[in-house]
């Protein structure tokens, strides 16, 4: 086993998706976890189970408690501790949600505001917090959880999609600075189909869900190869061309 220590820092580390990545990395050597997110007990679980996965006598899990994860002082105070002592090789952001209805948020632009910061804004002020310490460090991974919904706007979920299409901006101006910079920061977006989740737990026998420790191991392939964008399962990257393809005319007339 890998005695290197490697750290790893879960944002929403309550997401039934980034937890199933994080079992995987701690058994491939990541002894370092930090987990951020809204509720102490929960995330205490969480380190629960990656303690006893990892198996390894030198395992140290910490939880941080974040209740406003757009609050750029919240998060800039939060990023600055965990990278005190060194700075992590992997942060995997994961918070955010499609459970409001666009209809609701189309009515609704309070709704429609929070919907927009928790699935654009807060995973992009993550990044940036945890890439800044990076780029003096000259290395580590920012891994953004987007989702196919960003890759084109449709009728029934275009607020949560845009929101997610933020972090495919975001992660390509990331990449291009680091490269100027010839620095070796690396910047993941990940962009999971519906998976069965507590997120689509509504869902069950409407639509086709992947199982999440399948999503995970695809994951968790494509981060660790480097790749900029992961489709999980892969077969969504094929699926999201065509749909990103298909002309405005014939598109308009597709209930998708
Ligand atoms: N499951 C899918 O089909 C699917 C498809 C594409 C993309 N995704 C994306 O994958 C990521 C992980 O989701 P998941 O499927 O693993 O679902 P999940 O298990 O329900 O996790 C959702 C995560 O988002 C956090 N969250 C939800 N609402 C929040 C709020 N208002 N403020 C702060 N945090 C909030 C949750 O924190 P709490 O535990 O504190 O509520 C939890 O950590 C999300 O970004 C989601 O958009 C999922």
């Amino acid at each position: 086993m890998n005695k290197v220590a490697k750290k790893l820092v879960l944002v929403g580390a309550t997401s039934l998706i980034a937890s199933n990545c994080a079992r995987i990395w701690v058994q491939n050597g990541f002894n370092e976890v930090v987990l951020i997110g809204r509720d102490r007990k929960r995330l205490e679980n969480v380190g629960c189970d990656l303690a006893v996965r990892s198996g390894r006598d030198d395992f140290s899990c910490s939880c941080e408690v974040v209740c406003d994860g757009t609050d750029a002082e919240s998060v800039t105070e939060t990023i600055d501790n965990i990278c005190r002592d060194a700075v992590p090789d992997i942060v995997l952001i994961a918070q955010g949600s499609s459970l409001d209805m666009n209809e609701e948020l189309q009515q609704n632009l309070s709704r429609l505001k929070s919907s927009l910061l928790l699935n654009g804004i807060s995973p992009v002020l993550y990044a940036q917090g945890f890439a800044r310490h990076m780029e003096k460090k000259g290395a580590g991974h920012v891994v953004m959880i987007g989702s196919v919904a960003g890759d084109r706007g449709r009728s029934s979920n275009y607020v949560y999609g845009s929101g997610k299409s933020l972090l495919d901006t975001y992660a390509e101006g990331m990449r291009h600075y680091f490269a100027l910079k010839k620095c070796g920061v690396m910047v993941t977006v990940v962009k999971p189909g519906p998976t069965l989740t507590p997120m689509t737990a509504d869902l069950v026998g409407k639509v086709k869900l992947a199982d999440v420790k399948d999503v995970a191991k695809c994951i968790v392939r494509g981060v660790d190869c480097g790749k900029k964008t992961v489709y999980a399962p892969s077969r969504w990257r094929l699926i999201m061309f065509v749909i990103r393809n298909l002309p405005s005319f014939v598109f308009n007339r597709l209930n998708i």
